[in-house]
This record gives structure tokens, sequence and C-alpha cells, in this order.
């Protein structure tokens, strides 16, 4: 059986853990600081294994030797914000927790191929990428699956249809930059623009980017997890069945859109090896300048990364 280790077993963590528990591809071990806590939800989670109809061991641990051997890590640990909290308010902390998994992930699963989640994600993949030691093409970060998803909902929601039909890609930083680009949504394969005004678009957009500020400020003490982890889940199965899929995701890009040496959402084709591919696409002189402010945030962040890794 294969082995997909996730790191930090709170809420987007176990979530993660309940959707590729159902879809069975792998043997999941969560990793958490907590005492007994992964253990306590592992446990929980075979409890249900007799009416959820689970083919794989779910086993929970504070050790992180344990992830030995992994396919895939998933690394969720970390803060998450509150109210009033930019997603790059977390990074001081997130970036000391990320060094220690990525130590742990290079001695014990020098093969994997690494999916970070935590935030402020572009600059904590870096930070993975940078304490892994690893090739580029196997540090990828999950937020274009879910910034992507949002819109898709919003549009689904707004023109009343399933919203599978909907197809669409959110690029840059997981931050309120994102670039959401509705001239490359469609819906049943009808360009966005057939269906909605302009205005329209520009609301479902806005409210995409603040999307995960939304469930914050119902939430108050912590951040989304249900499309946070089915989007993982989706990545992970992509690596481990070696589908490549065509999903928007956090890249070290090195040239491509003319940037380099820093994680970006863009669009890819991820497979067994991680990011297989990247596709450049076309954007407009807006598209671009909205992508350029956006590398500019992440960059921001990637200079106090500097100042605090040593
Ligand atoms: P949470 O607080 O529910 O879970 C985080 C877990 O990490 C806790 O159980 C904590 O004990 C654990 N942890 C802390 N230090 C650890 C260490 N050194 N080793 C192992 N485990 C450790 O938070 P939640 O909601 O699961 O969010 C986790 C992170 O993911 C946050 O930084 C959040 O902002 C981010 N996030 C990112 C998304 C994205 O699109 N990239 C979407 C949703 C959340
Ligand atoms: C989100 O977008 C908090 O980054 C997380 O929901």
């Amino acid at each position: 059986m294969r082995k997909i280790s996730i790191i930090g077993a709170g809420n987007v963590g176990a979530t993660t853990a309940y959707y590729l528990a159902k879809s069975g591809i792998a043997d999941v071990v969560m990793v958490d600081v907590v005492e007994g806590m992964p253990q306590s939800k592992a446990l929980d989670f075979q409890h249900a294994g007799p009416i959820e109809g689970f083919r794989c061991n779910i086993t929970g641990t504070n050790n992180y030797a344990d992830i030995q051997d992994s396919d895939v890590v998933v690394h969720t640990a970390g803060i998450p914000r509150k109210p009033g909290m930019d997603r790059m308010d977390l990074l001081k902390t997130n970036v000391g927790i990320a060094k220690d998994a990525a130590e742990a992930i290079r001695t014990y699963a020098p093969n994997s191929v690494v999916i970070a989640v935590a935030n402020p994600l572009d600059v904590i993949a870096m930070a993975l990428l940078r304490g892994t030691g690893f090739d580029p093409r196997r540090v990828v970060g999950m937020a274009g699956v879910l910034d992507s998803t949002r819109f898709r909902y919003f549009i689904a929601e707004e023109l009343d249809v399933l919203p599978e039909n909907v197809t669409g890609m959110v690029l840059g930083g997981h931050g309120d930059t994102m670039v959401p680009l509705p001239r490359y949504t469609s819906v049943g394969g009808f360009g966005l623009a057939e269906l909605l005004d302009a205005e329209t678009i520009e609301r479902l957009v806005e409210r995409t980017r603040k999307g995960g500020g939304e469930i914050v400020s119902y939430l108050k003490q912590g951040s989304a997890f249900y499309a946070p982890g089915a989007s993982v889940a989706q990545m992970v199965e992509a690596v481990l069945l070696d589908q490549k899929r065509l999903i928007a995701a956090s890249a070290f890009l090195e040239g491509e859109y003319g940037y380099s040496n820093v994680f970006l959402g863009v669009p890819v084709v991820l497979g067994a090896q991680g990011i297989e591919r990247i596709i450049e696409l076309n954007l407009t002189f807006e598209e671009k300048a909205a992508l350029d402010g956006s590398v500019a945030a992440v960059q921001k962040g990637v200079e106090e990364l500097d100042s605090v890794w040593n």
C-alpha cells in the first residue's frame, strides 16, 4: 500500500485525511505535536470504517519518524489566522514549524512529493524547498485549486448551474492579490463573458479574492478546512495515481512568466513526479500587471523569510 503522511492533524489535516480515507488509495499517517490528539482522531476514523468502507490504515503519531518512506507528505502544521489577521501575519511562527518538518521529511521521506498547505502558502512552500533541498518539481503548494473551486462555486451559484460545469483558473499568490482569470473560465464550454455581464464577473472575482477571509469572519477562531481538505486530497490523488491533472498550484518559477526564485500559483500538470510541466498562458497587459502585483506581495514575504532563516 502507498503511504501519505499529513503533518498537522488539525482542521485541514484531519479533513484531508477523511477525504483520502474515503478514496482508499493509500495508508494515511497523521503527525501532530499535541500528545494523543492525532492518535484519537485516527482511532475515531477507524471506528467509522465499517460504515464508510475504508480500505486503508489510518494512524496518528507524535513521532516524525513514522512518516518513513511516505510517497506524499502534506504539510498543514501551523497556526491559522483570526479575524483582522493577514496570511502574512502567520509567517514567523509557521516558518519555524516548516523548518523542523522539512528536516524530518528530508530524513525520513527523501523520495516523497511534498504538498505545502500552511500559510503564508507561497512562503512556506519556499521554506519547505530550502529545508528539504528537494528538486523544486517535488515541492508544490496548494492554493490554486482552492481559490479556483471558490471562483467556480460562486459562478455556478450565480448562474444556477451544476458547479462541476464550471472550469476556471485562479493564478498568483495565495492572498488578496490573487488573480482570477475570467477569460480562461468557462461554463459547459461557453466563455464566461457570454453568460455574465462585466459588473457581475468583477463582483465574483472580488468575492473569490476575499473567499478565505469571508470564512474567517464567520468562524472567528480559525479558517476554512472542508474545501481546503478536498483541494489537498485532489492533489494527492493526482500524484499517487499519476493523473497528469492540469490544475493551478504554487510552483517554484525559474523564468516562467518572467519570474524567478519565487513560488507562485500557475497552471501546472501534476503527476507522479510532482510538477511535470508548467503551462505558460498568454496574458493580456492587465492580467500580467495583476500577476506582477501578486509576485511583489509574495516576494515581500520571501524577504521576511530570508530575515528569519538561519
Ligand atoms: P489547526 O490549528 O486546526 O491545525 C494546525 C495543527 O498543526 C494543530 O493541530 C497543531 O497542533 C499542529 N502543529 C503545530 N506545530 C506542529 C509541529 N511542529 N508538528 C506537527 N504539528 C504541528 O489549523 P488548520 O485550520 O488546520 O490550518 C493549518 C494551516 O493551513 C494554517 O496555517 C492555515 O492558515 C493554512 N491553510 C492554508 C490553506 C491554503 O489554501 N493553502 C487553506 C486553509 C488553511
Ligand atoms: C483560505 O484561503 C485560510 O488560506 C486559507 O481559506
